[in-house]
């Protein structure tokens, strides 16, 4: 249910949108009154959403296959006549591993979906992008500019969506579209959740990582159940990086938002009489 405006008439696809993040900014641009295409490689948690939340639509689409892009981008537009915002946020972290136990399979895999699927859904947007003089969010990750240990491939996917942000940013720029991409640190989610599982001792794991956090980010909850919700960064960054009337002021082109600045950020540019 809508209880804001900032984004009334607007259409955003979420990439990855059945659950965690990408969920939590499904939700919070339709509290400010978008209509939002779901999309998820996983049926069930889209179609929850999609009857739970009014102004949601779902779209099975796996963001690593070109033609299943091209119809989610198609079928966006047909049925709602325009679009104005992407939210790349489908992505993966694989288990712990050191780099002796990569493969160039897994690594290339990896590639596929945090990067080439970033790619693919950007490049078949963009000419609508172009039209309604949206934006483009990439998800990307704060270990993509500090590192991590045991995360090769993912850092390096990530490093890369921030820096095909940073060139992407400059090329739309003659268009008016604006391209962002934000760079949480560690939030809980049903991914963080199965990956903490994985390690030897989880409880261990997930105290590390609420450690590494500002206090009360990673939201952590003995027995965490449906519909908690995701820690205000992510969405507002989101919503704000969508909302800065084209042209936007310039620091907001190619930009990179890590969970520790987002707050700060935020509050600057409604401060600067923003959204
Ligand atoms: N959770 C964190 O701590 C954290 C931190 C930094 C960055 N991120 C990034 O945020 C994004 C979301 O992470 P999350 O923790 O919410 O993960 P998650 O696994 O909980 O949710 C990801 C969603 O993406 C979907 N998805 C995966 N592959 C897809 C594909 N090929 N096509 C379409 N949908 C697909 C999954 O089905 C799932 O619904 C990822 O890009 C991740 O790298 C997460």
């Amino acid at each position: 249910m809508a209880t804001g405006t900032r984004y009334a008439g607007k259409v955003v696809v979420v990439t990855g949108g059945g659950r965690g993040i990408g969920a939590g900014i499904a939700r919070a641009f339709v509290q400010n009154g978008a209509q939002v295409v779901i999309c998820d490689k996983d049926e069930s948690g889209g179609r929850a959403l999609e009857q739970e939340l009014t102004g949601t639509v779902f779209i099975l689409c796996d963001v690593t296959r070109e033609k299943d892009v091209q119809t989610l981008i198609s079928e966006t537009v047909r049925r709602f006549g325009r679009l104005d915002c992407v939210v790349n946020n489908a992505g993966y972290h694989p288990p712990p591993q050191w780099p002796e136990e990569t493969s160039a399979e897994g690594f290339r895999q990896l590639l596929e979906l945090n990067l080439l699927g970033t790619y693919t859904v950007t490049k078949f947007a963009l000419p609508h992008l172009r039209k309604s003089q949206g934006n483009i969010i990439n998800i990307s990750s704060l270990v993509g500019a500090i590192g991590q240990v045991q995360a090769v491939p993912y850092v390096a996917t990530k490093g890369a969506v921030t820096a095909m942000t940073k060139a992407l940013a400059l090329d739309e720029s003659r268009y008016g579209v604006r391209v962002n991409c934000i760079s949480p640190g560690n939030i809980w989610t049903p991914m963080w959740e199965g990956l903490a599982a994985l390690t030897p001792d989880p409880a261990a794991t997930v105290l590390q990582g609420t450690m590494n956090q500002p206090p009360g980010h990673l939201q952590w909850q003995p027995n965490p159940g449906p519909g908690r919700p995701l820690p205000p960064d992510v969405r507002q960054p989101a919503l704000l990086h969508s909302r800065i009337p084209s042209p936007g002021p310039v620091c907001c082109l190619g930009q990179r938002r890590s969970l520790e600045i987002a707050v700060a950020q935020t509050c600057l540019a409604w401060g600067l009489g923003g959204p």
